[in-house]
């Protein structure tokens, strides 16, 4: 791929004078938040093991971003550390602001150690929790962190009862083992013997893990009996979609991905990496202490089967702190394999009708039809026979349409903004649909055996897909079963989606389109592909850029299950994607960019080898 020139002097001037008129153009009330993030590494134990952890200012979660609706927010970012690192604003819209999202290779080359970039983004029109993490393979295990944006009009204006106390609530998971070298791994060979070595709530892993005996720190709420606390959950994991509960309380969601939702009380929250959901929770139970329980769900045999451990923290009354009260109580649980609570979960998420916050119009003309069927497979090392049982002649990968995204050697954010190095020849227009209709869902196909073997060659490309700017793209994500039935919680950057319809199996376009909610959809930036199941959404595809749309559990998004999606400019400065920051980094050395994709199949191969004839 060929490099790319650097920007002109012109373009320079037009960028300063952007910045400065933007600046200018705030509204008087709105504040600049700025923080410092230094990147660096640091030793922690837990469970009797020091690792060495990358993280933001000394500690896990790093630090959370505070802010009001229409802020503006500059991040400097100071690397110490000796990994290349970008940091993403998961869920912030970034409108014209696509130099800002943080995807390496993507929307910027990484910074470098020892160098600094100033993140500069604006929270316009949103309303509610996102977080940010390291968009850096595996290490955004510890480095992420809370942003919580809270209206102009104050906590009275909230659509739901003004809670008592807001309570950031991370869900996360432990890693013992380095985990730089677990995402080299993933991307080299076939041994999965990688997992997390426990979960946590806040960073604290709790007493259900120890070191010799003694409990690890836990979680622990204080809560005053007839409060009312807003949790603002988000899972931050690699590995897992959680199930919470809290013992003798319910939970009333009112709020996902920082847009409100018709409130939904249930005693079991589901939440899968990438989703936040904000929930009330009144103290409303006999004083007493009550376990709040994160446990990982994962889908049943004949999948293959991982140790997903539980974590757990404690809400604990006032009245009940002096010793000698009774023992907590914990909740029930459901069964880890109760895959399906999550479809349930998911479908009763709808938008809230409000006079404060109008239901947002779902485009009824769709211009783009997507169906792309997410799946693992087997990718060929050049020039060998890849023989399936021979570990050094292909890899498993993850993919979308049959395809493994190949991570490109130079931004392709600034090759479309200057229109050089990666061109659409250069790229793979990810298709409309899978190159084969099979059974999707059928369980034989899992784990690993002679069905799915015909179905499991795939081959590795940069996939993009440009759309006109304003079109409106309706896409069906289906899970399908070859060697797995995981879900696959789909993220969109720059973007919002509408979710018009889940279901179980395979999707039916025409018995499923009827069922479309076309009035209240709930919208999300990382939707739940249900365990062999399908989602179907519509976004608008109204802000310049190129954007990274990805599954986000890691070990996916490391094998490539990810596209990027490329909005074109709109036919006026304000609907184009202005030039980039002046200080924007620069990827340095390229000679050890050169990811290991290269060494397998680029092209697809013929159908008569697919078929294994
Ligand atoms: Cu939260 Cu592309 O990620």
């Amino acid at each position: 791929m060929k490099g790319w020139s650097l920007p002109t002097a012109a373009a320079v001037v037009a960028a300063t004078i952007f910045f400065s008129l933007s600046t200018m153009a705030l509204p008087a009330a709105s504040a600049i938040v700025e923080h410092t993030f230094v990147v660096n590494q640091m030793n922690m134990t837990h469970l009797c093991k020091e690792t060495l952890v990358t993280v933001v200012n000394g500690q896990v979660p790093g630090p959370t971003i505070e802010v009001t609706e229409g802020d503006s927010v500059t991040i400097h970012v100071v690397n110490k550390s000796p990994h290349n690192i970008t940091i993403h604003w998961h869920g912030v819209k970034q409108r014209r602001n696509c130099w800002n999202d943080g995807v390496p290779m993507v929307t910027q080359c990484p910074i470098q150690p020892d160098q600094n970039f100033t993140y500069r983004f604006s929270v316009a029109g949103q309303e509610g929790t996102l977080w940010w993490h390291a968009h850096v393979s595996c290490l955004r295990a510890t480095l992420h962190g809370a942003i919580i944006i809270r209206p102009r009009l104050g906590a009275s204006s909230y659509p739901f009862p003004k809670p008592d106390r807001e309570i950031p609530f991370i869900i996360g998971d432990w890693w013992a083992m380095d985990l730089a070298a677990v995402a080299r791994r993933m991307k080299q060979d076939n041994f999965f013997d990688y997992f997390p070595s426990a979960s946590t709530i806040n960073g604290k892993l709790g007493d259900l893990f120890n070191c010799s005996g003694v409990a690890e720190d836990g979680f622990v709420l204080d809560v005053e009996p007839g409060k009312t606390y807003l949790l603002r959950i988000i899972n931050t994991a690699l590995f897992s979609e959680y199930f919470l509960k809290i013992a003798g309380h319910k939970f009333t969601v009112v709020a996902s991905d920082a847009n409100y939702v018709r409130p939904y009380t249930t005693d079991l929250v589901v939440i899968a990496p990438g989703e936040t959901i904000d929930a009330l929770v009144v103290a409303d139970a006999a004083p007493g202490k009550y376990y709040m329980v994160a446990m990982p769900n994962q889908a049943p045999l004949p999948d293959t089967q991982t140790p997903e451990p539980s974590t757990r923290g404690m809400m604990q009354y006032s009245s009940s702190s002096r010793p000698g009260n009774g023992a907590p109580v914990a909740p029930v649980m459901p069964d880890q394999h109760d895959v399906v609570q999550s479809f349930y979960f998911h479908s009763n998420l709808s938008s809230l009708r409000h006079p404060r916050h109008p239901l947002a119009p779902v485009p009824k003309r769709v211009d783009e039809h997507l169906f792309i069927t997410l799946g693992l497979g087997i990718a060929c090392r050049r020039g060998l026979n890849c023989d399936r049982e021979d570990e050094k002649e292909n890899i498993l990968v993850a993919t979308m349409n049959n395809i493994s995204f190949l991570q490109p050697t130079a931004p392709l954010l600034a090759a479309h903004y200057y229109h050089v190095g990666a061109n659409k020849d250069e790229l793979q227009e990810l298709p409309d649909k899978p190159p084969k209709v099979f059974n999707f869902t059928d369980p034989s196909l899992i784990p690993i055996g002679p069905k799915e073997k015909a179905l499991e060659r795939t081959y590795v490309a940069t996939l993009a897909r440009w759309f006109r700017y304003g079109s409106v793209v309706e896409m069906v994500f289906q899970s399908t079963s070859i060697m797995q039935g995981d879900s696959n919680p789909m993220h969109l950057h720059g973007h919002d989606m509408f979710v018009l319809a889940q279901g179980l199996g395979n999707f039916d376009a025409a018995k499923d389109r009827a069922r479309y909610n076309l009035v209240d959809p709930p919208l999300k930036n990382t939707v739940v592909v249900p365990n062999l199941g399908w989602v179907a959404i519509r976004f608008v595809a109204d802000n310049p850029g190129v954007w990274y749309m990805h599954c986000h559990f890691e070990f996916h998004l490391s094998m490539g299950m990810t596209a990027v999606f490329i909005v074109e400019d709109g036919p006026t400065v304000n609907t184009s994607l202005p030039a980039p920051p002046v200080d924007f980094p620069s990827c340095g050395r390229k000679d050890n960019l050169v990811p290991d994709e290269f060494y397998l199949q680029t092209q697809e191969i013929t159908a008569s080898r697919i078929d294994g004839v």
